[in-house]
């Protein structure tokens, strides 16, 4: 079922009724009677996610299972019915119409994403190619804008939540929306943070609460981008004690100071996309729709080119202007960011899961960071 935007009645209403509707209809089943499981897929915060095949329609589908233990029905029903909402978007990922209980496990169907999920293609401290990017950021931040417009913020927008067909990105998929909520409402912070929690939120303390808003997704977006095009994170947390985010910050805020050294591949013009999309403010934070006035610019320096970023450039002040209307996608830089940052920063480029478990790898003395978002109860 999808639903197209309503004026009489509000997302919140529509979500409300379609989780009601679901909560009466919900059966207890074996999922062996039905369901061929082949492998898993993927394991989350929550539960884990299998290839199965239904048995009398032969489909192939991405079971998503959900321990009791640890997620309350209500959650359950919310993460159903918002990915079921949006799934009319072909930019995020199809649902079936499937969900039922085990004795163990809350469980719904999805479309299953033939290649995985993004983080597996980003080669570590390489990054992806420009072209590649462009082509799965393009897709991801019209998925957000859809998002946005119908007035929720997904709260976990990271590699890993991005599920890919093809390893060239030409078709990928916003998933996992566990964590969305509707904009504009309080949500406790309970746990820690990642790579992509916006400053606002890595201050804010925990259990108290903050409001939701779009923001949060601009800035996971632009950290995503770096990432992609970099194979590491930009920082561990947007925290003062970080030094790399401390960079940044003091670069962002004295236009003077000299552009840390893992941003130095980047061209003027993606610079100045990342200084909108990281606005340390989040009231200055631009809309995700703004990011595609930039795709028609080159992001990345070519090796021939000495990279002459100073502050005034970064100073510059981004002009909201219509992005065209054809977005020339395949016509961007093929500048291969095959070659190791000259500045690759110590952090890796680990996954990140919901809880906080941050460990120290022995072999390579690298901090893993698996830290998490934030988890809303
Ligand atoms: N439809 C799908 N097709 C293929 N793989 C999938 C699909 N859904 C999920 N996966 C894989 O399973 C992983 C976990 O799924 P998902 O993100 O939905 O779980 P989660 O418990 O909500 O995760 P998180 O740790 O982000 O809270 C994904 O990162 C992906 O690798
Ligand atoms: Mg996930």
């Amino acid at each position: 079922m999808s639903f197209s935007p309503l004026t009489s009645r509000s997302a919140v209403d529509i979500l409300e009724e379609l989780q009601l509707l679901t909560a009466k209809t919900m059966e207890k089943i074996e999922v062996s009677k039905h369901y061929e499981i082949i492998r898993e897929l993927g394991k989350g915060t929550y539960g884990r996610v299998d290839l199965a095949i239904h048995k009398t329609r032969g489909a192939k589908m991405a079971l998503k299972f959900l321990r009791k233990k640890t997620t309350k029905q209500k959650s359950f029903l919310q993460e159903y019915c918002i990915s079921r909402y949006l799934s009319s978007c072909q930019y995020i990922i199809g649902m079936y119409d499937i969900a039922f209980e085990t004795t163990e496990h809350y469980v719904f169907a999805q479309e299953y994403a033939v290649a995985g999920d993004l983080f597996d293609i980003i080669p570590p401290q390489v990054g992806l190619s420009e072209h590649i990017t462009k082509r799965c950021i393009y897709q991801i931040a019209l998925a957000l804008d859809y998002l946005h417009s119908r007035k929720l913020v997904h709260r976990d927008i990271k590699p890993e939540n991005i599920l890919i067909f093809d390893k060239e990105c030409r078709k990928v998929k916003l998933s996992d929306f566990g964590m969305t909520r509707i904009a504009g409402t309080t949500e406790k912070r309970v746990s820690g943070t990642i790579p992509y929690t916006a400053p606002e939120l890595c201050e804010t303390s925990k259990h108290s609460g903050f409001l939701v808003e779009y923001s949060i997704d601009v800035w996971a977006f632009g950290v995503l981008l770096f990432c992609m095009m970099t194979g590491n994170f930009p920082w561990e947390k947007a925290l003062h004690q970080d030094s790399f985010y401390y960079e940044f910050l003091q670069w962002q805020r004295y236009k003077s100071a000299a552009v840390p050294s893992q941003w130095r591949k980047f061209t003027s013009h993606a610079l100045k996309m990342f200084s909108k999309l990281l606005s340390i403010e989040p009231e200055r934070r631009c809309a995700i729709k703004d990011v595609l006035w930039y795709f028609a610019k080159t992001w990345l320096v070519s090796k021939e080119e000495s990279l002459n970023v100073d502050g005034k450039s970064n100073a510059e002040v981004f002009v909201h202007i219509k992005p065209p209307a054809a977005l020339p996608l395949g016509g961007g830089s093929e500048a291969q960011n095959s070659n190791k940052s000259e500045t690759s920063t110590s952090l890796s480029f680990s996954s990140c899961s919901s809880y906080e478990d941050v460990t120290k790898d022995n072999n390579s003395n690298s901090i893993l960071v698996s830290t998490a978002i934030e988890i809303c109860v």
